[in-house]
């Protein structure tokens, strides 16, 4: 389990803490800590789920690798004896759930790409017929494979707000067409390069969502890849069109709190230690289906 406590950084400034990540300034550098905290329906869970943030960083690692014929990314090392000096005390907690990584500036769009239809692409598809204006065949049942994966930018919204969903010309006026364009290429490669490896591998990747940043002219990978936080991860197994479908890494968690009359307000409950072991051991076996290899 991780258990870093700001204050075990005085000299060192958490810039963010994200939901699930803590990010360190070290001056140069970003150090980006995946925890095992659990988020579900938006709200952090009180318990932690045991080796969840190695799950996670080691993803990342293994996509940023397979993907760099495609675009360079912003790691600098995930070796915990070439971080900074400061953190070293902590190299033990810090091992396999975090990544030191290059400051970039970030594109101020959210790049996400949908190779099925759910989530608030399959609400603008009833409502409307279209996904972020592009226009949809008729009949589209819930969870359907699309045709061509589709590019459906939105905003990045501040700390509380949702992302909004924009057009492809919307996104190119906030970062030019240019680089709109660029972005869209990159984002549709990375997706059928990783969706195909995790299909080969039993699991579907549905949607997901990359960020880009700008680090000496060129445009790099920033942020996380292809993880069970940035994705949507089906079971193949299970899969079947007409229905929503069921999240491979939070599924049993997602009914326990469903079931348990819970009002999806912070605070979360408390977690039967039971759920808490098998949601680890599903992390667990995404990472090993994904990759071989044991975290
Ligand atoms: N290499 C990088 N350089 C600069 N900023 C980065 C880099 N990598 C990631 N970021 C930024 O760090 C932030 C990561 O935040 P994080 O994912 O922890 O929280 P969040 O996205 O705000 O919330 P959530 O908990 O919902 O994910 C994002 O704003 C991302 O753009
Ligand atoms: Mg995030």
């Amino acid at each position: 389990m991780i258990s870093i406590p700001k204050t075990q950084f005085d000299n060192l400034a958490l810039v963010r803490q994200g939901k699930v990540r803590d990010i360190f300034d070290t001056g140069e550098s970003l150090l980006m800590v995946t925890t095992d905290r659990l988020s579900a329906f938006d709200v952090v869970l009180p318990d932690i789920i045991p080796d969840k943030g190695k799950v996670l960083n080691q993803i990342s690692v293994f996509w940023f690798k397979r993907m760099e014929d495609i675009v360079k990314n912003h790691i600098i090392t995930t070796n915990v004896n070439e971080y900074p000096e400061e953190f070293k005390p902590y190299s033990d907690a810090l091992d396999k759930r975090s990544m030191l990584v290059q400051k970039a500036e970030p594109l101020t769009i959210e790049c996400i790409v949908r190779g099925y239809i759910t989530g608030s692409g399959w609400s603008s598809y009833q409502k409307e017929g279209h996904v972020c204006g592009i226009t949809l065949p008729k009949g589209l049942k819930e969870s359907d494979k699309l045709e061509q994966p589709l590019f459906t930018p939105s905003t990045k919204a501040e700390i509380g707000d949702h992302d909004i969903n924009i057009s492809f010309d919307e996104s190119a006026k906030i970062i030019g067409l240019e680089m709109a364009e660029k972005l869209k290429n990159l984002s549709l490669d990375l997706y059928n390069k990783g969706a195909a490896l995790a299909l080969s591998k039993g699991i579907i990747i549905a949607d997901t969502k990359f960020e880009f940043g700008m680090l000496d002219g060129e445009i790099i990978l920033i942020d996380e890849i292809l993880t069970p936080d940035s994705s949507r991860f089906w079971p193949l197994s299970e899969y079947e069109p007409g229905r929503s479908q069921n999240s491979f890494d939070k599924q049993s968690v997602r009914d326990w709190l469903t079931e348990s009359g819970w009002d999806k307000t912070p605070p979360g409950p408390k977690l039967p230690q039971e759920l808490i072991d098998r949601t680890s051991n599903t992390y667990k076996e995404i990472y090993k289906r994904l990759t071989g290899n044991d975290v």
